[in-house]
């Protein structure tokens, strides 16, 4: 991260309106329907009212704009980590709540999302809010951090399976993707990939207002951000986008 910025990090706890305030920042970060729009993220304000201190922003002092948002959970998870579960992120959000409302003790981190805006990109800010993610679990005591990692440019190769997507390499024997590149250079193993990380299960008529496309008849359809295709069913009536992420571990012990 470049020194010239004069910035603080501020959690969700400290800060009032942060909900309000993520949510305009993910228009603006984010263009198009990916991925705050999967069905999964429904329990994403429950999350943040019950974990208001695992949601933290990089805030520049001087115009107070929030630069870059960072959003984990602590789950409770007991088995081998090549064993993640294939619903990725969808499944730490289920977990996350489910072991606070049974009151278990989590054990490891699990992030959801790491974002930075489009202006402050390329500025190694990414790294600086990976390693204040790794802070909240060792403060927490949390001996883990896992990610659902959203590779970051395999929606401009939708039609290259994610198994092939991953085994690609830069000149340096690095990881093609930046994102996943990034968090093998912070420290990252690559585990396995979650092929059911976030769906989107919904009508025809829906999908068609979702992404501004006609889909006239039954088959597959490359849609804007998506990282594979969509695929329309005109017997049900239903278009299923069933996005695959990677599990990222981090051994913070
Ligand atoms: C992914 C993201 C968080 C990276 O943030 P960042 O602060 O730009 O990260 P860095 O500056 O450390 O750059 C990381 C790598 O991405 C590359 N990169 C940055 N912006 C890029 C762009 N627009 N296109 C292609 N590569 C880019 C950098 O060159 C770097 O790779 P390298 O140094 O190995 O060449 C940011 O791009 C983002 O917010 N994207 C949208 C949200 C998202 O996809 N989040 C990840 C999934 S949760």
């Amino acid at each position: 991260m470049k020194d010239d910025l004069n910035f603080h990090i501020i959690t969700a706890l400290e800060m009032p309106n942060f909900y309000e305030r993520s949510i305009a920042f993910f228009e603006q970060a984010w263009s198009g329907v990916f991925p705050h729009d999967f069905d999964g993220d429904k329990d994403s304000f429950a999350l943040y009212q019950v974990y208001p201190e695992y949601r933290y922003a990089l805030i520049e002092t001087a115009t107070q704009q929030m630069i870059a948002l960072g959003n984990c959970v602590p789950v409770v998870w007991e088995g081998n980590f090549e064993r993640l579960p294939d619903e990725g992120v969808t499944w730490a959000m289920t977990q996350a709540l489910a072991d606070h409302s049974q009151g278990n003790q989590p054990n490891i981190l699990c992030a959801l999302a790491i974002t930075v805006i489009p202006e402050y990109r390329g500025r190694q800010i990414s790294s600086f809010m990976l390693q204040q993610m790794k802070k909240i679990a060792q403060d927490r005591k949390l001996a883990s951090l896992i990610v659902p990692a959203r590779p970051t440019l395999k929606h401009l190769y939708p039609l290259t399976p994610m198994e092939r997507y991953i085994t690609w390499q830069n000149e340096h024997g690095l990881p093609f993707d930046p994102w996943l590149r990034t968090h093998i250079r912070n420290g990252a193993n690559l585990v396995r990939i979650c092929p059911k990380s976030a769906s989107i299960i919904d009508t025809i008529s829906n999908w068609e207002a979702r992404v501004n496309m006609r889909f006239p008849e039954t088959g597959d359809y490359i849609i804007p951000g998506g990282l594979l295709p969509l695929k329309i069913d005109y017997t049900n009536n239903q278009g299923s986008y069933i996005e695959p992420n990677v599990w990222m571990y981090y051994n913070l012990a």
